[in-house]
């Protein structure tokens, strides 16, 4: 424990300076909490945020700050809804937990799985609830293992994930996750995984006749055929992927993922954790390019973030696999089902549909990526702008011309960032990549100020 100021109620005489109440609360922070991504550096920078309005936080020093990345994706809705809060607090009145194991259900759990089984693709009809996307992901790859088992192929056990995807860092879906920094004080890795290259607009390229997404999905072929269609399970990949760098795939990629999936019987599943619920201004993202999917993983976006809640959907004939059983399926989290979250996400999906939240995400995000090119695309040190819905990024490069990026000892991202939440906007960065997803209800002035804040952090550390 430690002893600080902020214990007392009158500064000591003796306090050479008076500690803001923010210092004060991160010296505590730092003696008591291990985050995420845990790393003592950062704890001394950091920002303590106490509330919430809109797409605006404010922090313990009562700096004003714009949620340029949503929370972490997630708070589509905004900050300091009633709405939300007064769902949670009546279902916990109500019943504020009961096991959902079989044999038990609640009624939130109910309508929740009837109102998405009219919102999520058509062949998509029965769900499994979890607290967040890594759980999500971990039911999805349980789900495609027993379902081949149960069809008597037990050899089909392997997944086939993308180099830089994320998919979550609990043990099974941090070895699905393509982004190596994520692996090395955590191996051995879960065995079976296996990654091929996504497609990359940006920096890939293709041979006459040739296009970038369909070599890409040769890649996916022949990493089946190598590995053995008897051996794989699975496909998982993000429709967009997010922290890997907002990649948006040529529209010929996911028709030919879906065609090779169904040929070498492998299940497509898509992680749907960030995209779902609206973020690239459809409900769920491979809508954009007509494919469905044989399972759908989701979470953040589906209680705003007001509640941790996921699931994954199975399609209709997944689904009459695992009913056909003989035994019970062991595979349980207690919190499945929460009664809460599915009261929390019935209102969220209420207030998305009512509110035409899901079209408003296309509109600003195009809105938004416009400001961006305008402001930004002249910039002899942005590379690309791109995105899809309310979830674009800006990728910044040494030379434009060759897309050679800056090296990583300069630090060009990190140093965007902090110019940027120096100026009132807060996101997050990989490498050189500055990723945008705010909230569905930013007002357009403040989707300026976005652009406006970005341009000037990146001048002010690239000229
Ligand atoms: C696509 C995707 N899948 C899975 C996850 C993991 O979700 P969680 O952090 O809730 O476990 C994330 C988190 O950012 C994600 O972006």
């Amino acid at each position: 424990m430690i002893h600080s100021t902020a214990r007392r109620t009158v500064p000591a005489a003796a306090d050479p300076i008076p500690v803001s109440l923010q210092s004060d609360l991160l010296a505590r922070d730092r003696a008591h909490v291990l985050h995420p991504l845990h790393d003592v550096r950062a704890y001394d920078a950091g920002r303590v945020w106490v509330r919430g309005e809109g797409a605006r936080l404010v922090d313990a020093d009562g700096r004003e700050c714009i949620d340029g990345l949503a929370g972490l994706w997630n708070v589509v809705l905004g900050h300091g809804r009633r709405d939300l809060a007064d769902a949670a607090a009546e279902q916990m009145r109500t019943l504020a937990f009961a096991s959902g194991y079989a044999g038990n259900t609640t009624r939130p759990a109910i309508e929740l799985a009837e109102r998405l089984s009219s919102l999520v693709y058509p062949s998509i009809n029965r769900f499994f609830f979890t607290s967040g996307g890594a759980e999500a992901n971990e039911t999805a790859f349980k789900i495609a293992r027993s379902y081949w088992k149960l069809r008597g192929r037990p050899g089909k056990t392997k997944i086939i994930a993308r180099r830089l995807a994320y998919h979550g860092t609990t043990l099974a879906a941090m070895s699905a996750t393509g982004l190596d920094a994520y692996w090395p004080l955590f191996e051995p890795r879960v065995p079976g995984f296996v990654h091929v290259p996504p497609p990359d607009p940006y920096r890939g390229s293709a041979g006459p006749g040739r296009s970038v997404g369909l070599d890409a999905a040769d890649e996916l072929e022949a990493a089946i055929r190598r590995e053995g269609a008897e051996t794989v399970a699975m496909f998982i990949a993000e429709p967009v992927m997010g922290v890997g760098g907002v990649l948006v795939p040529p529209d010929d990629y996911f028709p030919r993922v879906r065609e090779i999936c169904h040929q070498h019987e492998v299940l497509l599943a898509a992680d749907e954790v960030i995209t779902g619920f609206g973020r690239t201004g459809r409900w769920f993202a491979l809508e954009h390019w007509g494919v469905e999917p044989d399972l759908v993983q989701f979470a953040k976006a589906v209680t705003s973030g007001y509640f941790p809640f996921g699931g994954v959907g199975v399609s209709d004939a997944v689904a009459d696999v695992l009913d056909r059983a003989e035994g019970p399926w062991m595979h349980a989290l207690t919190y499945s089902g929460h009664p809460v979250g599915c009261a929390v996400a019935l209102q969220t999906i209420a207030v998305l549909a009512g509110e035409n939240l899901v079209a408003e995400a296309a509109r600003k995000g195009e809105y938004l990526l416009e400001g961006l090119k305008q402001r930004l695309a002249s910039h002899p040190h942005v590379g690309d702008i791109r995105g899809r819905g309310l979830m674009c990024a800006i990728e910044l490069v040494e030379d434009r011309d060759r897309k050679r990026p800056f090296p990583a000892a300069d630090q060009i991202g990190a140093r965007v960032h902090a110019a940027a939440l120096e100026r009132g906007l807060l996101t997050r960065v990989r490498g050189d990549i500055v990723p945008l997803a705010p909230p569905f209800v930013t007002p357009d002035a403040l989707l300026d100020r976005i652009g406006d804040i970005l341009a000037d952090a990146v001048r002010a550390i690239l000229g």
